[in-house]
């Protein structure tokens, strides 16, 4: 019994270490071959004495049994490997790879690019400034002292008594003309804050500022260059209207419409029947906000204007509520 168990761990050892159909053979045969190890042993049973030979019989049996199992299962084994080897593909490393998925710009970045391209193709330069402002820059400099009533058009998120997050991009106006002197031709994009939130309004939006001054600057030139931009922006046929207005840092001021993009003028809900569409501020530069540059009043003039650039995109997309540039829904977004 003691050969038996030990015959039977050699067989499952060299199962174990076999690769092939061929080798499974030559083991099958090693042990249960016509001579092989384990039929030798069956055929002694005769010669052992009459009470051993059934104990060690069923074991010679059993072993035998689970033997020819275990070499079935192997067998099936192999093959299936070989076949799998066979039939599965090869990696192709000259297929393309997937590419991810890339995202675009947002709506609101792609329509400041789209202003700030018209304006850089008429010469005008890029400027900055910060979004939180003293009082000064945001109001006084721009002729807006503390108890005009044009104060109450901004409703102002206050950080201190003296610092507030600009309501308009204006201030950057006043920061350019002290740094450099005429001839200046710039355009300011950015954030502006207003404590507002409807439909039309939200706390954070964007303006692009415009600023042109020199000697001989006229109000023809103003409408020649807002004109170029409106025909580039909404497209060749575009009319433009001019309505006087008043800011406080502008004399004369006036607000600028274009004939309705959804009625060509005719009158519909978008315009509120009027057939125009408000889509920006101007003016002539006000003598009191060149005197708080210390530029002389007597020698230069210019042109200023601000537009908001989710309504020129609401316009432009035909899109009628603004929050939705704010709610990152991509099925929104991916349509840009
Ligand atoms: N700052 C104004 C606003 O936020 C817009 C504006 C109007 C800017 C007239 C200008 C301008 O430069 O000349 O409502």
């Amino acid at each position: 019994m003691d050969k038996l168990t030990k015959l039977k761990s050699q067989a499952l050892d060299e199962l174990a270490g076999a690769k092939s159909e061929d080798q499974i053979n030559q083991i099958r045969i090693k042990f249960l071959g016509r001579k092989g190890l384990l039929t030798g042993i069956l055929r002694q049973m005769g010669t052992l004495p009459q009470e051993q030979r059934r104990a060690t019989g069923q074991l010679a049996n059993s072993i035998k049994t689970e033997l020819e199992a275990e070499l079935k299962l192997k067998q099936t084994h192999i093959r299936l490997n070989q076949n799998r080897k066979k039939t599965s593909p090869k990696l192709d490393v000259t297929l393309p790879g997937r590419r991810p998925a890339l995202g675009k710009k947002h709506p609101i970045t792609q329509t400041i690019e789209e202003i700030s391209n018209i304006f850089l193709s008429l010469g005008f330069q890029i400027a900055q400034g910060p979004e939180v402002e003293s009082d000064y820059y945001n109001f006084e400099a721009l002729n807006i002292p503390a108890d005009h009533p044009a104060r109450d058009m901004h409703d102002t998120f206050y950080i201190t008594d003296k610092l507030l997050l600009r309501t308009h991009t204006s201030p950057v106006q006043i920061h350019v003309m002290e740094k450099i002197k005429p001839p200046i031709r710039i355009i300011a994009p950015g954030k502006a804050y207003r404590c507002d939130a409807d439909h039309t309004h939200t706390p954070m939006f964007h303006q692009v500022e415009g600023l042109l001054v020199d000697d001989l600057v006229t109000f023809g030139d103003l409408k020649g260059v807002l004109n170029l931009f409106a025909q580039r922006m909404f497209g060749a046929d575009t009319k433009l209207r001019f309505r006087p207005s008043f800011f406080p840092f502008t004399e004369p001021s006036a607000e600028i419409d274009i004939a309705c993009v959804m009625c060509k003028g005719e009158g519909c809900r978008v315009c509120s029947r009027t057939g125009w569409l408000e889509i920006l501020g101007a003016g002539m530069v006000d003598p009191a906000v060149f005197e708080k540059v210390g530029y002389d009043a007597d020698k230069y003039t210019g042109f200023a204007f601000g537009m908001g650039v989710e309504r020129i995109a609401m316009l432009k997309y035909g899109i009628n509520d603004i929050r939705l540039f704010f709610e990152n829904d991509l099925r929104f977004l991916a349509q840009f």
